[in-house]
């Protein structure tokens, strides 16, 4: 099901033929460097059915993003529900992962933008977070151009990795809808890219 459109990508629900694509775009290890990862046929498919359902619970997850202008699947963008014991949690957190190929064209923020307007429009929430590993530096540029910031004292220890593993440590970045909305209205304005 397409659910948000953005001027160059659709962002929609899984299905069971984005399998290949998505595989072949998960093998690239430089994708992987502050992930875990790559994914096999199994795991990507357990992926896609549990983005499904949390898509059905709440209306939002991590969408397929495909280009539009080729069908090309390019890689998620997405806000999905996050319910893991952290003082900021439950939330919705702001995540993305691009094929290598489809960096650096703006993909990840154009995505991003439209699930921020869907979050803190039709969804209704406060406030948006995201996260990553400390070096994850494309990242973390990505949520500084949503204009989210770092809150330090939310960094935390990832509950999914040991403590000592090597991407156990994530810096906790903050988006309230007052941020980019003031005055309660055109969040489409108000997310419109600064360059
Ligand atoms: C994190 C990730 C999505 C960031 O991708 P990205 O391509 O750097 O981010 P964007 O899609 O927003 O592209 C922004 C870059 O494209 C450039 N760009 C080119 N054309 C553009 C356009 N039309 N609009 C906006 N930016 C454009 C920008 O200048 C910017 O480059 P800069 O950051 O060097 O200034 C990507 O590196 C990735 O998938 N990594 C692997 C998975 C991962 O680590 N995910 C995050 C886990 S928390």
């Amino acid at each position: 099901m397409n659910v948000l459109h953005t001027e160059r990508l659709t962002l929609r629900t899984w299905r069971d033929d984005d399998i290949d694509a998505f595989v072949g775009l998960s093998s690239d290890p430089e994708v992987h460097a502050f992930l875990p990862g790559p994914w096999t046929r199994d795991k990507a498919s357990a992926f896609f059915a549990n983005q499904n359902r949390l898509y059905e619970r709440d209306r939002t997850c991590y969408f397929a993003s495909v280009l539009r202008a080729s069908g090309a699947l390019a890689g998620f963008v997405g806000l999905k529900y996050q319910d893991f014991d952290q003082p900021f949690a439950p939330c919705f957190e702001l995540g993305w992962f691009l094929g290598r190929a489809y960096w650096g064209q703006g993909y990840a923020a154009e995505g991003a933008r439209a699930s921020i307007a869907h979050g803190f429009g039709a969804l209704g929430l406060d406030e948006i977070v995201s996260f990553t590993v400390p070096d994850n530096l494309r990242s973390r540029r990505v949520m500084e151009r949503l204009g989210m910031r770092h809150d330090p004292d939310g960094d935390f220890a990832h509950p999914a990795l040991s403590p000592g593993h090597r991407l156990s440590r994530h810096v906790l970045y903050r988006l309230r809808r007052a941020d980019v909305d003031p005055a309660g209205q055109d969040l489409g304005a108000a997310l419109a890219p600064r360059r």
